[in-house]
């Protein structure tokens, strides 16, 4: 059964635009709750270590210098069924690809530079909240 948690990060693009307030407005127009949230800015270490599921991709070097060169919002998400609902509200990776009304489509500048991250599983959708946020950091 899915879990009613996601993850998600607003990405340096997003936040440096001064785009974070209108995506959170759309995240939560679309029936989501912040249950957790925090403003940071990763490493090149930290972004290696939460993406390195990816290590052997292309674009790993790429991903991880880009993740770690300015500020993000990571945040925990709820909704029912939220991993899946969330990456219908933020389109396809590449904004190229994404639908019409998506947060990709509206806000992400490139495939790198896409705005927002969203989790792909239940699994990892724990598994990142935990990357970011302890037991006090968050709404049990
Ligand atoms: S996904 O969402 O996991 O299915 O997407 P995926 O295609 O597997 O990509 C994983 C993350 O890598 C980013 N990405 C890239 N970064 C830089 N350059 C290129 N070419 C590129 N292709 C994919 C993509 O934005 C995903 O980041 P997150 O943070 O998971 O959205």
């Amino acid at each position: 059964m899915a879990t009613n948690r996601t993850f998600t990060m607003i990405k340096p693009d997003a936040f440096g635009a001064g785009n974070s307030g209108a995506i959170l407005k759309m995240i939560e127009e679309a029936g989501f709750k912040v249950v957790a949230m925090k403003a940071t800015k990763l490493t090149p270490e930290l972004a290696g270590k939460f993406y390195e599921v990816h290590q052997a991709r292309p674009f790993y070097a790429d991903l991880c210098a880009y993740m770690s060169s300015g500020p993000i919002f990571a945040a925990i998400l709820e909704k029912d069924n939220a991993v899946e609902e969330f990456r219908k509200l933020i389109g396809a990776t590449n904004p190229a690809d994404a639908a019409e009304g998506t947060i990709r489509k509206i806000f992400a500048k490139s495939i790198e530079a896409n705005a927002v991250h969203g989790s792909d599983s239940d699994e990892n959708a724990a598994i990142e909240g935990n990357f970011f946020f302890n037991q006090a950091e968050r709404v049990l």
